[in-house]
């Protein structure tokens, strides 16, 4: 397969400066003691306020930093929000967008998604478009149908760009697994990952469906990432809860070699 693995810690908003840079200390002397080890690539998401200083502390080693949401517009008049190219400029190269607390949260409609992924892409990042349905939607069938409009939306706002289209990374994250210790058993998570990667490859051909990596998140721990990330179409995890402590995260990683 030639999918690289993606272990990304999204720390939500928790994390004062202090707080977050013992987290990343953490994480790179776990890494550090992994050396010459097949380490998959391993991004982390800080708040907006702690991402300069974490970024300080990663420069030079193999983690990525990536943001938690942008602004699909350009620089101008919109208190609160900031644009992809602030993330880019103090050394973000990822942004996660449509998480379902934004969905829920902040009325984010898939429509608003894909034009925040847009936006990333004119700003040099590369989006993780995140997708899931409620325990509602899945207690009536209508998981499919439900990651079927949320990934739809994004088809006619990719960049034509096949290299741009590649680097996409699609999130699976069931909102009932969500932070609850409830996990998608990892037969649910390739059902709905292989669904996701035929709908690539309807939309984009099967050479750039093939390259595009589909993450897992909900309620990922240590004892259950491994079996999880075997799946032929989990591609990495989206941790949250488990991300905020440096040895929890550092053995999800662990779970996918390479
Ligand atoms: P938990 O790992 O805490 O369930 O959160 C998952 C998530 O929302 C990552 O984006």
């Amino acid at each position: 397969m030639s999918r690289r693995g993606l272990v990304a810690g999204n720390w939500k908003m928790n994390g004062l400066i202090e707080v977050a840079d013992a987290l990343v200390g953490g994480i790179l002397a776990g890494l550090e003691q992994r050396k010459g080890k097949n380490v998959c690539e391993v991004l982390v998401c800080p708040p907006f306020t702690a991402i300069q200083s974490v970024g300080k502390r990663i420069a030079g080693s193999a983690v990525k930093l990536g943001g938690q949401n942008m602004s699909e517009h350009k620089p101008g008049a919109h208190t609160g929000e900031i644009t992809g190219e602030m993330l880019t400029n103090i050394g973000c190269s990822y942004v996660i967008l449509g998480h379902s607390e934004r969905r829920s949260m902040h009325a984010e409609d898939s429509n608003l998604v894909a034009r925040k992924m847009a936006a990333a892409y004119r700003d040099g990042l590369t989006p993780i478009v995140c997708v899931g349905e409620t325990l509602q939607e899945r207690e009536s069938n209508k998981t499919l149908d439900v990651i079927r409009e949320q990934v739809s939306a994004i088809f006619p706002h990719l960049p034509a760009d096949t290299a741009k289209r590649q680097q996409l990374v699609l999130a699976y994250e069931p909102v009932w697994a969500i932070g609850t210790g409830k996990t998608a058993t990892p037969e649910q998570a390739q059902e709905v990952h292989a669904f996701i990667r035929q709908m690539l490859v309807e939309q984009l051909g099967s050479d750039i469906a093939s390259k595009i990596r589909i993450l897992y998140g909900g309620s990922v721990k240590p004892d259950n990432a491994a079996v999880i990330f075997s799946k032929p179409d989990v591609d990495g995890g989206l941790i949250g809860g488990a991300a905020l402590k440096a040895s929890d995260f550092l053995a999800i990683i662990d779970g996918f070699p390479g």
